[in-house]
């Protein structure tokens, strides 16, 4: 079943870029998508096809204005499968799960915003608000690719056999481990030897420690929420031990 992808946005050609290269290009070559940056102003009325007014109220900036967007969401073939998604700093934190369950819809319609926002009503016609993270960007549009690029690679075939999907950072729910490639060695930095040693339970107990290491220090607070099974608490156990050894090796 082909997805679709729609963008409500007043800057159509940067959606039109992002679909034209790599995975999202394939995407759509292969028909696994479809995909269409509707421009608001062809909804608009009056003869400057304004899309934006200032506020009521008054303050600065400018509001998009709520009508060019019912219009173009009514010209859509809306399903009861369909997500409509606002992009917006007050919404819910984007996580992994969240592009999951999305990316379990048929079809996506991105309300892309800019300047100081757009009509609250809208909100009458989102069943998402999204947020990506506690800052600000400047509009929908980036927001609304960041989202695709995390809902894409999770269709089936996107991806192909380029990469497990399983293998990712946070689908194990730790982060991944390190990836090298040739030359074995680098400005005199060799790569793991492990690495070069063919022994595959060798390399995945070690690939394995090292997704427990690199969480342990930089994102601790995942650990909590992995699947751990005994053999990985003994290596949480040795890397703690690694650890202390390190240090104590500093005072020597
Ligand atoms: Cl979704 N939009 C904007 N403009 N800023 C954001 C954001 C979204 N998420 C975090 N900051």
């Amino acid at each position: 079943m082909r997805k679709n992808f729609y963008y409500l946005t007043t800057f159509p050609e940067i959606i039109e870029a992002y679909f034209n290269y790599s995975i999202p290009n394939r995407a759509l070559s292969e028909g696994l998508i479809d995909a269409k940056a509707i421009n608001l102003r062809d909804f608009t009325s009056d003869k400057h096809r304004t899309t934006d007014d200032s506020p009521f109220g008054g303050g600065p900036g400018m509001v998009m204005k709520i009508q060019p967007i019912w219009s173009a969401l009514e010209s859509l073939n809306l399903t009861k499968e369909t997500a409509i998604i606002l992009p917006t700093p007050k919404g819910q934190l984007l996580t992994q799960s969240l592009l999951k369950e999305l990316s379990q819809k048929e079809q996506f319609v991105f309300l892309c915003g800019h300047y100081e926002g757009i009509d609250e009503r809208i909100g009458l016609y989102a069943h998402y608000a999204v947020s990506l993270g506690n800052y600000v960007i400047g509009g929908g549009e980036i927001a609304s690719l960041v989202l695709t690029d995390g809902i894409l690679r999770l269709i089936k075939d996107v991806l192909g056999n380029e990469a497990s999907i399983l293998e990712d950072s946070f689908e194990k729910g730790l982060l991944d481990h390190p990836q090298f490639t040739k030359p074995r060695i680098f400005d005199q930095f060799p790569v793991p030897e492990v690495l070069t040693s063919g022994h595959h339970k060798h390399i995945e107990l070690y690939r394995r420690k090292e997704c427990l290491k690199w969480t342990l220090l930089l994102r601790p607070e995942l650990l909590k929420d992995a699947t751990l099974n005994d053999k990985d608490y003994e290596m949480l156990h040795e890397i703690i031990h690694e650890i202390q050894q390190s240090f104590l090796d500093l005072r020597k």
